[in-house]
């Protein structure tokens, strides 16, 4: 903590606004963070450096007037990419701001892909599970926020010499470590050029790093949004450069409630995962206004949290991971009920290709689907393996008030019985079943 600046400023009255501002201790030394100390310094009355759990804040006072210049949001990133350039690896994470593993079991292309990537891509995964839906070949396949790109190099064998992956993140330093090893993972897979590329931007801003409208058949996140501080910009930024026809697959972190704003300033709980976590009902209606199609839920589990401090401070409040895919379908499209067929032809699922935890498609077994899934199947690249019927049955869903407790991570983490270990070495995590 550098004690030279917090001696220096004055004590303010307590009726000033109070902002608090995390920083890791270890990185408190580091540029970018002494960046957004010297911003905050001109504008604060009073700076109270704290430490609990291994995290150092900063409490500012400010008055209404200088906080209306302070961007938390900056602030935020700032102090998010301090924290991850810092770790040399996994093992040294220091809160779960990485989300719980929540995943289905990996289909063998994944696994096999997995035992190809350079092991010090591995080393700084600071991710859980794996995020790949299935048949990816050939796919444009976009990264939100791929850190060290362990899920970047999965996804470049996945989709094949013809596709192509980019992984963008805000940390430079992480930005840098993935890039060293494109030309080996190329050559791993004996490919004539790489298909995969790294570039440094911010999610809410994806124009801004060069990513095109429409350029991307599939867009994939492994548990960063909840670093965000404005989902809705990310969520939006994701449809705008999906193509007609794409999908949004991603794991994150959930709130039983609307989290409250005295959450979001608490150093902890942000870096816990547990300030920044949309209520899970808000992050269905954010997708439904943005255009996507009802998110479908395909995995979740439950997050015990069993550090005491923690769990006092969450009160009432669960939390939840979840996996959501949400497709981004064309204007007009969901109009009738359909019969399907499954075809048998989605690799890895020969027998049953499993959309989501409620919808799941034998082969040669004709099902009756509502309209919306009649769209999805039709509409994007799972629509050749399905013999699609349309009935001409309006939907008597359409036009009514949707029901969404189907996609509450926290009931089919319930039914599903899980409660998977989190990543956290501070104990919001643990293995046991609640
Ligand atoms: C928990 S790590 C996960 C990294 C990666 N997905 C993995 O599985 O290893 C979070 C990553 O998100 C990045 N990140 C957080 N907020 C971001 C933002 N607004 N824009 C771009 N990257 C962001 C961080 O730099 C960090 O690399």
């Amino acid at each position: 903590m550098p004690s030279t600046s917090v001696a220096s400023v004055p004590k303010s009255p307590p009726t000033k606004k109070r902002l608090t501002i995390y920083m890791l201790e270890s990185v408190l030394v580091d540029d970018q963070v002494q960046m957004a100390y010297d911003y905050m310094l001109p504008l604060v009355e009073e700076i109270q450096p704290t430490q609990a759990n291994k995290i150092s804040w900063i409490t500012a006072s400010v008055s209404a007037e200088s906080a209306r210049d302070i961007n938390m949001a900056d602030l935020i990133h700032e102090s998010v990419k301090s924290y991850y350039s810092s770790l040399e690896s996994s093992a040294a994470l220091q809160t779960s701001a990485a989300c719980p593993v929540v995943s289905r079991p990996l289909s063998p292309s994944v696994q096999q892909a997995l035992t190809h990537v350079h092991p010090e891509v591995c080393k700084r995964f600071f991710g859980c599970g794996l995020v790949a839906p299935e048949k990816l070949r050939g796919c444009s396949v976009l990264d939100l926020g791929s850190g060290s790109g362990r899920d970047c190099y999965v996804l470049s064998k996945l989709v094949g010499e013809d596709g192509r992956v980019t992984g963008i993140d805000m940390t430079e330093d992480l930005i840098q470590a993935s890039r060293k090893y494109i030309r080996y993972h190329q050559e791993h897979f004996g490919y004539a050029k790489p298909n995969t590329e790294f570039v440094r931007g911010y999610m809410e801003k994806l124009s801004d790093a060069g990513i095109q409208d429409g350029a991307m058949d599939v867009v994939v996140s492994n548990c960063v949004i909840c670093l965000c501080p404005d989902k809705r910009a990310v969520l939006s930024e994701a449809y705008k450069i999906l193509k007609v026809g794409g999908e949004l697959y991603f794991s994150d972190m959930y709130a039983s409630e609307v989290v409250p704003e005295s959450f979001r300033l608490d150093p902890v709980l942000w870096g816990e995962g547990m300030g920044g976590a949309l209520y899970w009902h808000d992050f269905i209606s954010i997708m439904k206004d943005l255009g996507f199609s009802t998110p479908r839920l395909v995995a979740a589990s439950r997050i015990d949290v069993h550090n005491p401090e923690l769990r006092e401070k969450a009160g009432d409040i669960k939390y939840a991971s979840g996996t959501y895919r949400a497709f981004k379908l064309p204007k007009h499209s969901i109009q009738t009920t359909a019969l399907v067929t499954y075809k048998g032809t989605v690799p890895d699922c020969a027998e049953c290709f499993e959309l989501d935890a409620s919808n799941s498609f034998k082969v040669n077994v004709p099902v009756e689907v509502d309209a919306e899934m009649a769209a999805i199947l039709q509409y994007t690249r799972f629509s050749p393996d399905f013999i699609i019927q349309m009935t001409d049955k309006p939907d008597p869903s359409l036009g009514s008030a949707q029901q969404y407790c189907h996609l509450s991570p926290f009931i089919l983490a319930d039914r599903l019985g899980s409660c998977m270990k989190q990543c956290s070495k501070t104990g919001v995590a643990a293995g046991s079943c609640g």
